[in-house]
């Protein structure tokens, strides 16, 4: 067996509890996660969030945008309900209140142990390229290094599918904790940007796609030290993953839920990954 990849929580242990929660954020501490992965939007008062969606009608009692509303009414909202999974009594009053960054950020300083975070930006984004702005503020202000990009014992990486928001961040961010996400084209990337009056779902299809392969460019040109392709396209083209790895890119897949893709992927040289289930494919490393 080659050295395992390091296992990030995906949206924390979201296959156990609601994501983006305190308790899917605890559950991932407790599995013995590496890192934990988070995604990022702005609140319409410019607060950091933790939500995947950009929209809360999938994950809390509420509907319509997250940036329409601010932090505090967000606040108010349900987000682990939909699950249909209770809250852990063993983390105490973890309560289900929505998650701001700041409150993951404090969550992962009282670790007791180092971790890493894996910060993804979320576009399209009614605020732009604001959003990175934002983050690389915030953390400035709560005293990261932009040099080591450490908080504290957190080591903070940062993905995006977009190019741009890498092409930002690369102004303030070491280039091997910089993460172009690839995809090949999802259809619900095209309906969150729909949902923001972008035209044609055929013009943006081919948006998409030019996405993809400038993010594709990105990573060949070694702009960013490391790439994040699904765990699909690693299927479809595992020859171009494993070249990008002698190249020198590091390569953090998502979304590997499935032992036999993890295993696969550590065959193939894969150093990190993204899961909803750390536990069950931390157990898979340690028994092969
Ligand atoms: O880790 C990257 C992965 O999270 C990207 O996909 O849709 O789960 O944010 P998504
Ligand atoms: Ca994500």
């Amino acid at each position: 067996m080659p050295v395992p990849p390091l296992i990030f929580a995906h949206r924390g242990s979201s296959g156990t509890y609601a994501e983006h929660t305190r308790a899917a954020y605890l559950q991932a501490l407790a599995d013995g996660a590496d890192g934990v992965e988070c995604d990022v939007h702005l609140s319409r008062d410019g607060q950091l969030v933790c939500i995947h969606d950009t929209t809360l009608d999938r994950t809390t009692n509420g509907s319509g945008d997250v940036a329409d509303l601010t932090l505090a009414e967000l606040r108010q909202l349900d987000v682990s309900s939909w699950k249909g999974i209770g809250l852990p009594s063993e983390y105490g009053d973890v309560s289900d209140q929505f998650l701001s960054f700041a409150d993951l950020l404090l969550l992962l300083r009282r670790a007791g142990r180092p971790i890493r975070l894996a910060v993804e930006l979320k576009h399209p984004s009614p605020f732009g390229l604001r959003l990175e702005e934002a983050l690389i503020a915030f953390l400035m202000d709560e005293g990261w290094n932009p040099e080591s990009s450490m908080l504290g014992s957190i080591e903070v990486s940062f993905m995006s599918f977009n190019p741009d928001s890498m092409r930002q961040l690369a102004e303030s961010v070491p280039h091997h904790l910089l993460c172009q996400l690839v995809s090949d084209v999802q259809p619900k990337e095209v309906r969150d940007a729909l949902h923001f009056g972008a035209i044609l779902e055929g013009a943006l299809i081919t948006l998409m796609r030019r996405a993809l392969k400038e993010g594709e460019q990105l990573v060949n040109h070694q702009e960013v030290g490391m790439a994040g392709p699904g765990v699909k396209y690693i299927r479809k083209h595992p020859h171009r993953v494993r070249r990008w790895i002698q190249e020198g890119v590091r390569v953090r897949a998502w979304t590997v839920n499935k032992v036999e893709d993890a295993l696969f992927l550590a065959e193939l040289g894969v150093q990190e990954l993204t899961t909803d289930y750390p536990a069950r494919i931390r157990a898979a490393f340690e028994s092969n």
